[in-house]
């Protein structure tokens, strides 16, 4: 450590590569929003960067704490599916929070420095006080859940963060909280910048954007049958009643997911088919489920095999814990240095 304390405080990477560190809480099953709003960026990103990916099981039970005992296999359900997907477990680190305690900590020194202020303002607590005390949610660790994320960002000295639209404002308390420390232990952590990535509108199975709490995802890994009868039950063009009735693709809520899923070719003869009555709803149907299918497909069988031994994922999942929590103690023993808690 140099006299201030600073100069080595915060060494580059290895490869003086930016360091990418980004999320998800461990709701449960994952929806096809997930995989364009996040894995499939995580897959282009992992190809360049060094990337610490966590299963956020602290940030979940900030509103499921009073049943956590699901936490354990929607873990492994979601480690399992973005492994499925193609996230690699050797090129990048994936962890579960709670098993890496060093957050925690990091969260405290962060949680003093943070004023009030900063959190209430943050329109994921303002603008949700009701349902959040509707769900018995309106609590201590909910409040300071932007806290947390900082802590989760900075215990791996993540400097890219890539998130939606919805996590700028946390992402904007995070680089406050960092450079606050900073500041004051004359440390150089760096601050976080969000990597906002075009992210296309995923369509629920209702025509509303898909969302947990509108129950209308397509699961991300789901079972053919299942599959095909969710989306056989789709709503459509609602002037399309009957057969014979020329539809309009734009206003229909199947030709949006086929805009995700299907090629070229299938579109055209969607628009073509739908808009002179020359094929019907289920027609059309069929052959979204065939693309969404084939983009399932394998994806589903990886992840069977990987839950068919859940002592080889735990031990997969172990080892990506493991390598994490070398890395946060490490930036814990720095953090600790700049603040002087520690002797030299
Ligand atoms: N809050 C994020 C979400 O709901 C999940 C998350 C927790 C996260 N910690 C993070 C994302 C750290 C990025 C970095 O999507
Ligand atoms: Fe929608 Fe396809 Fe039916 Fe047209 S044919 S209304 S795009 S489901």
């Amino acid at each position: 450590m140099s006299e201030q304390g600073q100069a080595d405080a915060v060494p580059n990477p290895p490869e003086k590569k930016l360091r990418v560190m980004s999320g998800m809480r461990t709701t449960g099953e994952l929806h096809i929003g997930h995989f364009f709003g996040a894995i499939s960026n995580w897959l282009k990103l992992q190809q360049d960067y060094e990337c610490f990916f966590g299963a956020m099981d602290w940030h979940a039970m900030t509103d499921q704490y009073k049943d956590p005992r699901e936490m354990v296999q929607n873990t492994r359900l979601m480690v399992a599916s973005w492994i499925a997907f193609g996230l690699d477990t050797q090129k990048n680190v994936i962890f579960v929070q709670s098993r890496v305690p060093e957050h925690l900590e990091l969260f405290m020194i962060f949680a003093n420095l943070t004023p009030m202020g900063w959190l209430e303002r943050v329109n994921t607590w303002k603008d949700a006080e009701e349902e959040l005390k509707l769900n018995d949610a309106y609590n201590l660790g909910r409040f300071a859940y932007p806290v947390l994320q900082t802590a989760d960002i900075a215990i791996y000295r993540g400097a890219l963060v890539p998130v939606g639209q919805d996590q700028v404002a946390h992402l904007e308390v995070s680089r406050e909280i960092v450079r606050r420390f900073n500041y004051l232990y004359k440390a150089k952590l760096p601050e976080p910048k969000p990597l906002l990535t075009s992210t296309p509108m995923v369509t629920g199975l209702d025509g509303r954007k898909m969302s947990k709490s509108y129950k209308n995802g397509i699961n991300l890994v789901e079972e053919e049958g299942v599959l095909k009868k969710q989306l056989l039950q789709m709503p459509t063009d609602p002037q399309r009643v009957r057969r014979d009735d020329k539809g309009n693709p734009e206003v229909c809520p199947v030709f949006a997911l086929h805009k995700l899923f299907s090629t070229e070719a299938t579109r055209t003869w969607v628009v073509e088919g739908c808009t002179t009555a020359g094929i019907g709803c289920a027609d059309c149907k069929m052959a979204l489920f065939n693309h969404i299918n084939a983009f399932m497909e394998k994806p589903r069988a990886r992840r069977k095999e990987l839950l068919n031994d859940p002592d080889e994922l735990d031990s997969i999942i172990a080892t990506g814990c493991d390598r994490a929590r070398e890395e946060a103690q490490k930036t814990l023993d720095i953090a600790k240095r700049a603040m002087r808690l520690r002797p030299k």
